[in-house]
């Protein structure tokens, strides 16, 4: 049972925060048990749930760098301070001009400290990039975005991570979907949170309905027990693909307000699952 969720460092569009307990309550999990996240994104469910043993994964190597930077010693929750300290005063001294300074320094040296900075003060927490892979997220225009008391916010979230890795037995890497569910041992438990299909939203790469076939049938081969999130309807559309492609799946039904592009938009979420939750 979750009562407070942990928001993870980085932000990222479709962050499943406000869902964290209902996932947690119905994941098959027991203390044996590896979680495999192949869509990590801001790692929040995870995190939270804070299993002994997984491995997180995603095609966006940035993300995947940041996790590792913590596990390796080369981020800390000072050197955050430290770091958004000395470049928070230069924003607010030199504001847009020196976030896209940042930016293009990031994308030639793919810093994670830049990376943290870039999405603590980018529009509406974004996390996006171009067919180059180059992060293009604008400015948010708030030059006094670190604040003493944000900054704190945030070496506090690292700190949580950190302690986290700390005590235990994760991995974090970066690779398709695919290739994490043929690779998770046999006492896994799979959670799949993709691109929402037919949702406009940009990640690090396009997903299409190829790409979700092939999540459903390497899911189905895995043998292991699995749990997908994804959504059914809004008030103008629905997910044709739940009662076709995954009706061979037990559907659990939510209803909260879902963030694309930082607008709230109702869409009722589902988790599909390959057994039936208690
Ligand atoms: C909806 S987000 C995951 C959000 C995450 N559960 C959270 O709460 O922050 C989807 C993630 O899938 C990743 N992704 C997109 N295509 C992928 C693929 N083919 N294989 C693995 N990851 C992929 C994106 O980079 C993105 O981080």
């Amino acid at each position: 049972m979750i009562d407070k969720v942990h928001i993870p460092p980085l932000k990222t569009q479709g962050i499943k925060t406000k869902l964290v307990p209902w996932i947690a309550r119905y994941a098959a999990v027991d203390a044996g048990t590896v979680w495999v996240e192949p869509f990590m994104g801001s790692g929040v469910v995870g995190l939270n749930l804070a299993p002994k043993r997984a491995i997180f994964s995603d095609t966006n190597i940035h993300l995947i760098d940041f996790y590792r930077a913590i596990q390796n010693g080369e981020l800390t929750a000072a050197g955050c301070r430290k770091f958004l300290e000395s470049e928070g005063a230069r924003l607010k001294s030199r504001g847009g001009d020196y976030f896209y300074e940042v930016r293009d320094r990031f994308n030639e040296s793919h810093d994670p400290y830049d990376f943290l900075f870039l999405n603590r003060s980018c529009f509406n927490g974004l996390m996006r990039f171009n067919r180059q892979h180059r992060y293009n997220v604008p400015y948010g225009h708030n030059d006094n975005r670190f604040s003493k008391a944000y900054v704190t916010k945030i070496v506090n979230q690292v700190d949580y991570v950190q302690e986290k890795i700390a005590e235990s037995d994760w991995k974090f890497l970066a690779m398709r979907y695919e290739d994490a569910i043929a690779t998770a041992p046999s006492n896994s438990f799979i959670y799949c949170d993709p691109p929402y299909i037919g949702l406009t939203s940009t990640y690090y790469d396009t997903w299409d309905e190829e790409k979700e076939k092939g999540l459903h049938d390497s899911l189905m081969e895995s043998g292991c027990k699995f749990m997908v999130s994804s959504w059914s309807h809004n008030d103008y559309r629905s997910n044709e693909l739940i009662g076709t492609l995954w009706s061979d799946c037990h559907v659990s039904y939510a209803d909260h307000a879902y963030i694309v592009n930082g607008k709230h938009k109702p869409v009722v979420e589902v988790l599909l699952t390959n057994y039936v939750p208690e």
